[in-house]
């Protein structure tokens, strides 16, 4: 086993609802995480909710709850969020567990001792929407950079951590260690910021304005300040100073954030660390922020994307790719649905899709769905370059993804992926195929074709792990760990001759909402084209899906949307629809007519306007055509 792997993601404000930057967050520690399941290595992978401070208090009284109770409720949202998006956490720890509590309190009464807290007045400008004082610098037109608000003035008495003492010591630890703060902007940011001198940090709230933290131990009329309280969650979730998680891990800690809080990861974070006599975490890796049209994607800027309704649209491993493949980890990014379709349908449908349906029909054309026999010398006539291919893929993959530029890593496999595409229209298997002469040589091909599938495979599963297991599975190969081992994607020739394949399908269907997507890539003339019919289901499978008969009573064009339509249905009871059929039908077209709907689909919000089903038509390049009934019946009829 190589050396351990310990990722974290920020702990999360329950103060809102999980977004689209938690997702992403999140999402790429789960990417890393996998990548170091790969290598193969015991990981541990912590995520969780920062649950104190008065912003929680607000947002509760706004829902009429008690703290507790509003903490538990949002908690549970990202606990239940993390399974949907395929998250492989090892934890999930919450700032309001009393073992972390009682950590906080221990910590706090070693660093009080050591004489570096401190009693002090204190006044400043304080953003109520960040929970923490501004300097003037650090206000824009005198308001808050993340608000816009104004801050408000306030003194109180409050305890401080006397930073500056460290901050000669921090300077110098990150000069010696120049992975410590990465990307390498985000170092020379924290650098710079360290240039002029360092206040101390505020870490306590009076407990007449606040009483949702945790107390002092040596005051109880306060308690802590949000980050004593949240940083130290990646050593409490690990059982610190005793438990074996600990020792196993910390030692090789890396934390993933925004460049938000660059700040207390990369400065408060190392000096409480050393204050403590705690060794200091090994990277901070920092990401940019995703915006969406051009503005900043926050809780209080009204314009936040649920990530659930996305991956409910678009699939999750689409979602995942689009994710990781599209920002440059470090830069920000724009988000955009249409950015989404074209990606899953030029890169997910057309090269990986295509290439796997191409491979396996030709499989099942030319030898019966069984994997071939290769003759050492039908290949190196042939001179098949894909093992060196895939090595040299491999290789570049594991470099990138170890220094978290991931849309490279994703690059690079989709480079190995055209090679493939390459290779099958330069030995052109349909033509070997005419020949019994040739039949070698067609087994060659086929066999290292299908073997880079494997390598295709294997790269992929971190950012899609689902999509890498179902092609796992449909080229013969056990569901096993071992399969996704760097070692084993090295091996070349690791499928066996005579292993059955299943039959082909589209892993990525295209999408024909949104933009135009590319034009596909040519088909290689002499090949049939794929039905792509989807797995097999059973009848109880298929009757868990509820469909109905609904008549339409009214339907309006969704404003900047020119493909989809509200519609009003009566199924026994009214209900509203999203349906992308516009460019076919006018709203007037459909009134009183009868059309079928899937009735127990879950909804999802469509620009702006939530679906509570999905109306059923048959699509072809023409568009879509509505699915109807010979005769009318009753609204609400189902359909068997
Ligand atoms: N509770 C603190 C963190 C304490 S960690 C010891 C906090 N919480 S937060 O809910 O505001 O989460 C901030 C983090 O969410 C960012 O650092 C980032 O990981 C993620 N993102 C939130 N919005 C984002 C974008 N628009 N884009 C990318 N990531 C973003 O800060």
């Amino acid at each position: 086993m190589a050396k351990p792997f310990y990722v974290t993601t920020p702990i999360y404000y329950v103060n809102a609802r999980p977004h689209l930057g938690h997702a992403y967050t999140t999402i790429v520690a789960d990417v890393i995480t996998r990548f170091h399941t790969m290598r193969p290595a015991e990981v541990h992978f912590l995520t969780g909710t920062d649950e104190h401070g008065d912003k929680v208090v607000r947002a509760a009284k706004k829902e009429n709850l008690s703290p507790r109770a509003y903490v538990d409720k949002i908690s549970q949202l990202f606990r239940d969020l993390w399974p949907e998006l395929n998250i492989s956490n090892n934890y999930f720890i919450r700032t309001t567990d009393a073992a972390h509590m009682e950590i906080v309190s221990q910590i706090l009464q070693k660093i009080y001792d050591a004489g570096d807290i401190y009693f002090s007045e204190y006044e400043g400008q304080y953003c109520f929407g960040c929970e923490r004082f501004y300097t003037e610098r650090e206000l824009i037109d005198g308001k808050c950079p993340d608000h816009e608000t104004v801050p408000e003035t306030i003194k109180e008495s409050n305890y401080f951590f006397k930073m500056s003492r460290y901050q000669d010591w921090l300077i110098d630890h990150i000069k010696q260690h120049p992975g410590f703060i990465r990307p390498e902007r985000y170092r020379n940011e924290v650098l710079a910021f360290l240039r002029e001198p360092l206040e101390d940090l505020c870490i306590s709230r009076p407990k007449s304005r606040l009483k949702w933290g945790i107390t002092l131990p040596f005051d109880e009329n306060y308690v802590t300040y949000v980050w004593f309280d949240a940083l130290l969650n990646y050593i409490t979730a690990l059982g610190f100073p005793d438990g074996e998680l600990f020792h196993k891990f910390w030692p090789v800690a890396q934390h993933i954030v925004a460049k938000d809080i660059l700040k207390p990861h990369g400065i408060y974070w190392p000096i409480m660390l050393k204050a403590a006599g705690i060794p200091i975490y090994q990277h901070l890796n920092v990401h940019g922020y995703w915006n969406i049209e051009q503005s900043k994607m926050s809780k209080s800027l009204d314009n936040v994307v649920e990530p659930l309704q996305l991956k409910n649209i678009y699939g999750l491993d689409a979602f995942r790719f689009f994710l990781i493949r599209e920002m440059n980890f470090g830069l920000d990014s724009s988000f955009g649905e249409s950015a989404l379709v074209q990606r899953i349908n030029s890169d997910l449908a057309n090269d990986l899709g295509n290439l796997f349906s191409r491979i396996i029909s030709m499989a099942h054309k030319y030898f019966k769905g069984r994997v071939p026999e290769v003759d050492p010398q039908a290949e190196q006539e042939l001179g098949l370059d894909l093992q060196s291919g895939a090595l040299k893929t491999i290789k570049e993959f594991e470099s990138f993804m170890g220094s978290f530029e991931f849309h490279r890593a994703l690059m690079a496999v989709w480079e190995f992926i055209r090679q493939m595409n390459k290779t099958i229209d330069v030995t052109a298997p349909w033509v070997l195929a005419k020949k019994k002469s040739s039949r070698k040589q067609l087994e060659a091909v086929i066999y290292h074709l299908l073997e880079g599938l494997r390598i295709i495979s294997g790269l992929i599963y971190p950012v899609m792990p689902d999509t890498a297991k179902n092609m796992q599975k449909r080229l013969g190969l056990k569901p096993d760990d071992s399969f996704y081992h760097l070692d084993h994607l090295k091996t070349w020739k690791a499928i066996a001759p005579g292993t059955a394949l299943l039959k082909s399908v589209a892993l990525f269907p295209r999408i024909e909402i949104g933009e135009k997507a590319p034009d596909s890539a040519p088909q290689t003339q002499e090949e049939p084209a794929v039905l792509n019919i989807k797995p097999e289901i059973t009848l109880d499978e298929f009757s868990r899906i509820d469909l109905r008969v609904a008549t339409v009573v009214h339907a309006e064009q969704i404003p900047k949307a020119k493909k989809l339509l509200k519609l009003e249905v009566d199924m026994g009871q009214k209900r509203t629809l999203v349906a992308g059929i516009a460019e076919k039908y006018s709203p007037e077209d459909l009134i009183g007519k009868q059309v079928i709907i899937v009735a127990n689909l879950k909804p999802a919000k469509l620009m702006g306007v939530i679906s509570n089903g999905m109306v059923i038509a048959a699509v072809d390049d023409s568009g879509p055509t509505l699915a109807t009934l010979e005769k009318l019946v009753a609204p609400g009829t189902p359909l068997k």
